[in-house]
């Protein structure tokens, strides 16, 4: 079975009501050039306005978090994934770099928001990653095995038949480094073996998106590795022709 290519735009605290349809806008006249799936993920308030906007696209909408509580109910400030499909998403990013170092989200919480996405519909976008500190300390497999076992062991494998993975090095997260295809490519083959010694179909079905710091000249070469399925896009997805080309760079394999 083929891999769609996905490219999913993390907006992440950026934007305003007029800069959100300039940037939609644009993706949307451009559509045609992408050969990978679309999707954007803007702040929460700019959920619905942005999802309108896109309606009856092809470009597919996302939020960048969610409350891990199964229920809805007392939790100020929180939202429930409930609340996101009800405005249209379909996707979620788990456990972004930014969410487990600014916001002290550990491996325990990433796995229970997971769950609680995939509970409300959402498929979930998992990021898992190391710090330049781990790469060097050569840790990079012992970190994203850890990551990524704390939501196997309260999902299952089973769960990963609708999901995605990025994943983001924290050090090519917003610093024009980028890890190079065959680094890239070297932690997309290890992750998808670890997702294969639990069920090899499975593995063979998640797509896996390499992020940080990929761009319209780098996006084909990373693209193209065999385990690397699309890309999470910080930076260069608040412009359209930049997405839209990193779109174009996409390989279903
Ligand atoms: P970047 O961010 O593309 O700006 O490096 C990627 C991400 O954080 O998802």
């Amino acid at each position: 079975m083929t891999r769609k290519s996905l490219v999913a735009g993390n907006w992440k605290m950026n934007g305003s009501q007029a800069a959100n349809a300039e940037l939609v806008d644009g993706i949307l006249a451009a559509a045609g050039q992408a050969r990978a799936e679309m999707v954007v993920c803007p702040p929460p308030v700019y959920l619905e306005s942005v999802g309108r906007r896109l309606a009856d696209s092809a470009v597919g909408l996302g939020a960048q978090n969610l409350c891990e509580q199964e229920q809805p109910g007392a939790y100020t400030g929180e939202i429930h994934g409930t609340m996101l499909t009800d405005l249209g998403c379909r996707y979620v990013i788990v456990g972004h770099s930014e969410r487990r170092a600014l916001y002290a989200e550990d491996d325990a919480r990433v796995a229970h928001k997971f769950a609680t996405a995939q509970a409300c519909g959402l498929i979930p976008i998992l990021c898992v990653g190391e710090t330049l500190e781990q790469r060097e300390a050569d840790a990079t497999e012992n970190v994203l095995s850890r990551q990524l076992a704390a939501v196997l062991d309260r999902s299952g494998i089973a769960a990963f038949n609708n999901t995605v993975i990025a994943y983001e090095p924290v050090w090519a997260i917003g610093t024009g480094l980028t890890a190079s295809p065959e680094q890239a490519q070297t932690v997309h083959a290890f992750l998808r073996g670890q997702l294969a010694a639990a069920d090899a179909t499975i593995a063979n079905s998640t797509r896996l998106l390499y992020g940080g710091s990929v761009k319209p000249d780098n996006a084909k070469a990373l693209f193209a590795c065999p385990d690397i399925d699309g890309g999470l896009i910080g930076g260069a997805s608040l412009k359209a022709a930049e997405f839209i080309a990193i779109a174009a760079a996409g390989t279903d394999h």
